[in-house]
């Protein structure tokens, strides 16, 4: 078991910034990703709807014979890691209580803001869960809908997405939050502008990111590490759009020379 790959989904590029994690910290797992880019934005979906399209990507990871399932969304992680989970015999990771988790830690004033699609803000999933763990802390939480379609269209740098960012983020200025969630995987690539709108003062948390070292601690838990590579580790990317946004966008930002993604219909292999 130890020598199949992990699986990574999302409804877009986003889960790459968690993939980029796992190909920084876990150099000797193979990896599998599919991105929905053809059905994305998953934010502003119905739940019912966004379980049944996280099913399907399930499914076809499932066909790839993965030892680990990582939701690298927090949309699927809010509204299906629950329904689906129960139903799975390999561990499945999601994005947000590692993200909770890491806030906490990093919070001193005990204010900590959330910023992620409208369905994971709708489901109030992470105010939950870090009230859970303290009832005391605060949790401002924030919709930031223009986001996914800036960094969806390649369009993460440069002035538009600074004054978009700049506008959306505007009523968090007026809190006191110390602590900043990117709740949803596609806003890492947005980071540099939003560090510098917030200021240096206001702590990022990249909830995929740590989702990782999650994942790395269940990899050793499990036993099902893969400790002796064979030959390069392969990584395997998905997409159900055309893949030419996806290879570029994900050759930038994996910093990865030839990216070829396979263009597949979810519904169809289920
Ligand atoms: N990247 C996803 C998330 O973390 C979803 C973005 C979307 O499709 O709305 O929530």
């Amino acid at each position: 078991m130890a020598k199949q790959p992990i699986g990574f989904l999302d409804s877009g590029v986003g889960g790459l910034t968690v993939v980029k994690e796992a190909l920084r910290q876990l150099p000797q797992e193979d990896i599998v990703f599919i991105g929905d880019q053809a059905r994305l934005p998953y934010g502003p979906r119905p739940a019912s709807q966004v379980q049944e399209f996280t099913w399907q990507l399930t499914n076809f990871l499932l066909k790839k014979q993965i030892k680990m399932l990582v939701f690298a969304c927090n949309t699927a992680t809010a509204e299906a890691l629950e329904v689906i989970k129960p139903h799975l015999s390999i561990p499945v990771v999601g994005v947000i209580l590692p993200g909770t988790r890491a806030a906490i830690k990093a919070s001193h004033n005990g204010q900590i803001g959330v910023i992620a699609t409208e369905g994971t803000i709708a489901s109030n999933a992470y105010e939950k869960a870090i009230k859970l763990r303290d009832p005391d802390l605060t949790v401002v939480s924030l919709a930031a809908p223009k986001f996914v379609p800036l960094v969806e269209s390649n369009q993460y740098q440069g002035e538009l997405a600074r004054k978009i960012v700049a506008e959306t983020l505007a009523p968090l200025k007026e809190t006191a939050i110390d602590t900043l969630i990117l709740g949803c995987t596609h806003y890492p690539l947005l980071r540099p502008l939003i560090q510098d709108f917030m200021g240096p003062k206001v702590q990022l948390i990249d909830s995929g990111a740590e989702a990782v070292s999650e994942v790395s601690v269940l990899l050793d838990y499990f036993e099902i590490a893969n400790h002796h590579l064979e030959g390069p580790r392969q990584t395997s990317f998905y997409t159900t759009a055309s893949p030419e946004m996806f290879d570029q966008i994900a050759g930038d930002w994996l910093d990865l020379n030839e990216i070829h993604a396979e263009q597949v219909n979810v519904k169809e292999s289920n």
